[in-house]
């Protein structure tokens, strides 16, 4: 069936972590935003209004494959112009994959903001839907009190040479330090968990309640228990939960941001959020227990449910090394083989559309896009070098890749001449997002069997914004027949209208928005 949402996108304010009265950037007055919900099949049309006044915005649906409609995508200067102020764009597309997925923003760091939500496709030949009785769905999530513009001008800015990231104020789950979960005695619960956060990953516990995965980034798991998870930033797992047969007692859950990421760890951070699975509301609520009780689970040991073999044989292997460095200005950037991404002017998926048999080569992309034209059905392999100290999560959009090697922290770059026979799990796990140790290294792996635009970056916002970021160009040609009908008028009508500046005067914009959001109270 066909499920439609008319989202008008405007500022609001919310208080999530009871600290900071903000502005927000809610759907329909509304914040937290809704959880978009499809069977598999579904068609999604989803009329986004900009309603900002002062920001451009987008959306993305993260790990939608997007099969045929690379255009629906949602990156800024990839597959779109940015929906300015006062503009409207329609996203329609099928979802053909079950599983647990989000949307958010893809439009300059601005998602913190407030402008992600959970999106669930459920599967109605579920392998595992007669093993639970109801859904759980949770969002965890890093919270800045101050707006994100204003973070990343000063992120971004000679001031901070080192590139030290902004770090968060509150841990949030469901976009709040308050939640209850209403549970009863003696059944399963399929919780889906996604990480929406900017910046940090989350530990995540159930006290006295075994986690059992079924599900990662969309992929179904060999059911595999775990008393712990570790979600890097817009990871998601399903966990079957079953509860005690008893309503003697509460239990907390928690989610835990993983301090490592933060270079200082200011006073008055509010690392773990604390739910409750309520048994008895007329119950206390119990505090949680400390992190070093647990241990977390390694998803590099699961093994998805269909088995898909490793694939073998190599077409083509792409290295990226990358680091962080200063350029000349002294503002500290990321780097892919020591180019930083800098967003195209016409977006990359026109380019790709309006250059016949030149867009099969790469130089037509500019410099700085970071760009690999991917051959139609080749078995493609990335190697990511991290010449970097810290913890990275990289995202695929389009695709799920076999995460077919993952070193230990400190192990440098990728040496083929080290792997044997056995080393590469027979049936790696796939995934959408997958983390990369500190000064490590990982190999993964696809099939280049969907014509698209798609852009491979670490999902860490702050990031995103200083260029960790380069661009698969797969099957141009393909994607030129593909959508030789033409994308809709509306899809161009946004490059059209008048720009704003999304990288303004940040003090100028702070007061703006008070107002704005003041509007909408
Ligand atoms: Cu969650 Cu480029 O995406």
């Amino acid at each position: 069936s066909t499920i439609n949402h008319n989202f008008d996108v405007g500022w609001v304010y919310a208080n999530p972590d009871g600290l900071q009265n903000r502005p927000v950037i809610g759907i329909n007055g509304q914040w937290p935003i809704p959880t978009i919900t499809a069977d598999k099949g579904d068609r999604l049309i989803i009329n986004v209004t900009n309603s900002l006044h002062n920001e451009s915005t987008s959306l993305h649906f993260h790990g939608i494959y997007q099969n045929g409609s690379t255009h629906m995508d949602g990156p800024v200067a990839v597959t779109q112009c940015d929906i300015p102020p006062g503009s409207s764009f329609v996203y329609n597309f099928t979802v053909d994959q079950p599983g647990t997925y989000w949307y958010h923003s893809h439009s300059r760091g601005q998602y913190p903001d407030g402008l992600r939500g959970a999106l669930i496709i459920h599967d109605p030949e579920s392998p595992h839907k007669n093993l639970y009785d109801a859904e759980i769905v949770l969002t965890f999530s890093d919270w800045y009190h101050s707006l994100m513009n204003p973070l990343l001008n000063s992120f971004l800015s000679i001031s901070n040479p080192s590139g030290a990231e902004p770090v968060p104020q509150s841990s949030l789950v469901n976009e709040t330090r308050d939640l209850s979960v209403a549970v009863e005695p003696g059944k399963t619960y399929l919780v889906r968990m996604v990480n929406m956060g900017a910046f940090a990953a989350q530990y995540v516990w159930f006290e006295d309640h075994t986690m059992r995965i079924v599900e990662v980034d969309g992929i179904y798991t060999e059911p595999t228990e775990a008393s712990m998870i570790y979600m890097t930033a817009a990871q998601r797992y399903s966990v079957l939960i079953t509860t005690k047969n008893s309503t003697a007692g509460n239990f907390a859950f928690v989610g835990s941001m993983d301090q490592d990421l933060f270079d200082v760890v200011p006073d008055g951070l509010n690392p773990n959020v604390t739910g409750w699975l309520v048994y008895d509301s007329t119950k206390e609520k119990p505090a949680a227990k400390e992190i070093s009780e647990f241990a977390p689970f390694d998803d590099f040991t699961l093994v998805p449910q269909d088995s898909e073999p490793l694939l073998q044989h190599v077409d083509r292997s792409i290295t990226l090394d990358m680091k962080m460095d200063n350029l000349i200005d002294g503002a500290n950037y990321a780097f892919f083989n020591d180019k930083t991404y800098v967003a195209p002017k016409v977006p990359t998926l026109y380019t790709a559309l309006s250059t016949g048999a030149n867009a099969s080569n790469p130089e037509i992309y500019g410099s700085y896009t970071n760009q690999f034209v991917l051959s139609e059905n080749e078995v493609i392999e990335i190697i990511l070098n991290n010449n970097d100290p810290g913890k990275h999560p990289f995202h695929l959009h389009g695709h799920a890749f076999q995460v077919a090697y993952r070193s230990e922290e400190e192990a440098g770059p990728y040496d083929a001449s080290q792997i044997t026979d056995g080393t590469f799990p027979a049936s790696p796990m796939r995934r959408d997002t997958v983390l990369v140790n500190p000064n490590g290294n990982i190999v993964l792996r696809f099939r280049a069997n969907n014509p698209g635009i798609w852009l491979f970056h670490c999902h860490i916002e702050w990031h995103v914004a200083s260029g960790l970021v380069a661009t698969m160009i797969e099957s141009p040609l393909s994607l030129q027949k593909q959508l030789a009908d033409g994308i809709p008028e509306n899809h161009l009508d946004v490059c059209k209208s008048s720009r704003v500046p999304t990288a303004g005067n940040a003090a100028g914009n702070t007061v703006d928005l008070f107002d704005l959001a003041g509007e909408n109270k």
